[in-house]
């Protein structure tokens, strides 16, 4: 061990697929890519690149700001009914109507304050998008429930972004006011003199694994990368018919794009990102698939302890180690070396294990702080001068 985290990163991203790409009908010019059903399954059905993530943690990183690049972090600690609200959701592992009420009181009227001397003063906190996500390292699924609400979703497989100012649900909201109300860039207009943002407020409650990355939006190119998609939403919103679509954007990949992640990332720090076209999406990072196996094997070992088999224990336990790669994150690292630790402990001591439910919990939390959760809003904001 003893190495030093690198500011960047390989890790494979997901996008649209060349073959399901078309020129758009209703909007010449622009392309649109073929809705695909919810069934799919991910690796087949998107194209996933190997792309540099450039980690924004590291002091060395200069992350670009908002007004330029689409997203900025915030830093939250400073609000401390807020963080009490996340630290409800923490605890409780899940947004119940309680914190939801008082994660908007928090956020009303709040300011977000951006690097360069401006400030977000937020001016609504929709009602729809307040949505909690648990991610298991490497995709593993750790919402057997599935989605219920505000709960039980897992994070984006692929990078999208939220809304076309010209579309569904924003058409039918706003009477087809939204373009020249908010700023916005999209690939046939842009609003660049509009105060107000439409925003995605993203907190992790804790992220080492599963980050979401981000793109410099100026490294993007619009017109032959960023795609219309249509995405029904009747299975997790509560819409009427003429709204069950909503009006989104997928995107292809280019070696011209940056992307960026923070490979530590908690409560005190948030990303803002233009809802209205911010490629964003989570990745897996180097390193995941042999947490996602340690996470296995402590599964198994906690199962042997509540049977009380000390055999099963040392079966479960005295697996090889996974490896992991020379280029992943000091988190990543720090997480391996405690489950091994905790798995190399049940292997020796098998029966004194078994015994007690000291090493049970030590398991429990080593296995709950490797799944990525975080929660995450629309906000309406006015950029002001600070
Ligand atoms: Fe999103």
């Amino acid at each position: 061990m003893g190495r030093v985290e690198p500011s960047q990163l390989q890790a494979p991203l997901g996008f649209t697929r060349a073959e399901d790409v078309s020129p758009d009908d209703e909007r010449p010019g622009l392309l649109r890519a073929r809705t695909l059903p919810f069934s799919v399954d991910p690796e087949d059905a998107f194209d996933y690149r190997s792309c540099t993530i450039h980690d924004c943690t590291d002091p060395r990183a200069t992350e670009p700001g908002l007004e330029q690049a689409g997203f900025e972090t915030v830093d939250l600690a400073g609000n401390a009914p807020l963080q009490a609200a996340l630290a409800t959701i923490r605890d409780d592992d899940r947004i119940t109507e309680t914190a939801a009420t008082a994660l908007r009181a928090s956020l009303g009227g709040a300011r977000l304050h951006l690097r360069g001397g401006k400030a977000l003063r937020i001016e609504h906190v929709a009602e729809e998008g307040l949505i909690h996500r648990r991610a298991g390292p490497n995709g593993l699924d750790v919402n057997p429930g599935g989605m219920q609400g505000a709960n039980g979703h897992t994070a984006a497989r692929t990078v999208h972004a939220d809304q076309d100012v010209f579309g569904t649900p924003l058409k039918q909201m706003m009477k087809g006011a939204a373009p020249q109300m908010f700023r916005h860039q999209t690939p046939d207009a842009r609003n660049d003199e509009a105060s107000l943002f439409l925003l995605n407020l993203w907190i992790p409650i804790q992220q080492i694994t599963r980050p979401l990355v981000l793109m410099d939006r100026r490294t993007l190119d619009p017109q032959r990368h960023q795609l219309r998609y249509g995405l029904p939403v009747t299975r997790f919103l509560d819409r009427e018919e003429e709204s069950s679509v909503n009006d989104i954007w997928t995107f292809l990949p280019d070696a011209e794009q940056k992307w960026f992640f923070r490979s530590v990332m908690g409560p005190d720090q948030a990303y803002v990102f233009d809802t209205l076209g911010e490629p964003h999406g989570s990745c897996m990072l180097p390193g995941e698939d042999a947490l996602e196996s340690l996470y296995r094997s402590l599964e198994r070992a906690c199962e042997a302890i509540s049977a009380a088999d000390a055999d099963a224990l040392r079966g479960a336990a005295s697996t090889d180690a996974p490896e992991l790669p020379e280029a992943t994150t000091e988190a990543i690292q720090a997480a391996w070396r405690e489950m091994t630790g905790l798995l190399g402990e049940a292997a020796s001591r098998a029966d004194e294990v078994t015994s007690g439910d000291a090493w049970l919990h030590r398991a429990r939390a080593a296995m709950d702080r490797v799944v990525r959760k975080s929660v995450e809003m629309r906000l309406v904001a006015t950029l002001v001068s600070n």
